[in-house]
């Protein structure tokens, strides 16, 4: 059974306790809560990987600009444990912003380089907050392993760059994005989604989708080309409000012209719903 922890010296305690009586690894899973099966998968891998998994659940303020989502994030602590449970979970650490941040933060984390374009332009400070707090958490923890989705490519990248630039002994292990059976990725963000709205986001992997179609019939791939593909397809929704649709190198997450021959790119999209911004992308070898 899960055992529920709510302070970093408690947490610190039982891990402890853990490494002083186990050779075996631990393995941990950062999370905002809400979970679905996205999360419920990264806890899957980690439990085939780990003796501990440690599942965080915090919703991180530091992220959140002053106009997004922080105050009406979902929220569900009892059905997170459940689903925790169920995924194989030992620890869930479930701080207060208190326990986490007793004091104004004066030491922020901020990578430069891969937080220059997608949601890094369109959410001034967002990366830094995201780094801040998993370096945070990273510290706390100590993992051997660290689960993250590929639904966030550019905070995969941001979090590989923090972990090689700083030295953390963590190795960071990706994970598929997970989707619902008609392609829309999972998201906790989804529940916000009207019926029309949910419908109608099924554009983005449609045309994430074509856009992968497309690659596999080319020699040559034009970043353009690509960008125009997938946004006159998002466009076929009435209800969609495109942020960005940018073709990058990956995990470098810099522009390209024509993709250069065995490089891998990354098609990410943030679109607007209503107030409900939802991302998704493609990544893709180009052969
Ligand atoms: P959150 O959005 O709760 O996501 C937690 C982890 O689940 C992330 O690694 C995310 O990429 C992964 N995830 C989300 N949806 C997924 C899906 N459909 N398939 C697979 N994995 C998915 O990302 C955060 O929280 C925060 O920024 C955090 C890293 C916890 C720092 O606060």
């Amino acid at each position: 059974t899960v055992t529920v922890v709510h302070t970093i010296a408690e947490l610190r305690a039982r891990i402890k306790t853990f490494r002083r009586s186990s050779e075996q690894t631990v393995g941990f899973v950062p999370t905002m809560g809400y979970l679905h099966e996205g999360h419920a998968s990264l806890l899957k891998k980690a439990c085939a990987q780990s003796g501990l998994v440690v599942l965080s659940i915090f919703v991180n303020p530091l992220q959140f600009g002053p106009n997004e989502d922080f105050e009406r994030y979902p929220r569900n602590p009892e059905r997170d444990l459940a689903v925790a449970e169920a995924a194989g979970a030992d620890l869930v650490f479930m701080p207060s912003v208190e326990e986490m941040y007793p004091q104004p933060i004066r030491t922020t984390v901020s990578v430069s380089g891969v937080t220059e374009r997608l949601c890094g332009a369109s959410r001034p400070g967002h990366f830094d907050g995201v780094a801040t707090v998993v370096s945070k958490l990273l510290h706390i923890v100590q993992p051997d392993q660290a689960f993250f989705g590929m639904k966030d490519a550019q905070q995969v990248a941001v979090i590989e760059q923090m972990v090689q630039d700083l030295n953390l002994d963590v190795e960071i292990v990706r994970c598929p994005t997970l989707r619902e059976e008609d392609g829309l990725a999972m998201s906790s963000r989804n529940v916000y989604l009207t019926q029309d709205e949910r419908e109608q986001a099924l554009v983005l992997s449609q045309a994430l989708n074509k856009a992968e179609a497309y690659i596999a019939k080319q020699a040559v791939i034009s970043s353009k080309a690509l960008v125009d593909l997938v946004s006159s397809h998002i466009r076929t929704a009435p209800l969609a409000d495109i942020d960005y649709v940018e073709a990058l190198t990956y995990p470098t997450l810099q522009p390209f012209e024509t993709s250069p021959l065995s490089d891998t790119i990354v098609i990410a999209v943030a679109v607007k719903f209503g107030k409900t911004r939802l991302i998704d992308n493609l990544i893709t070898q180009v052969r």
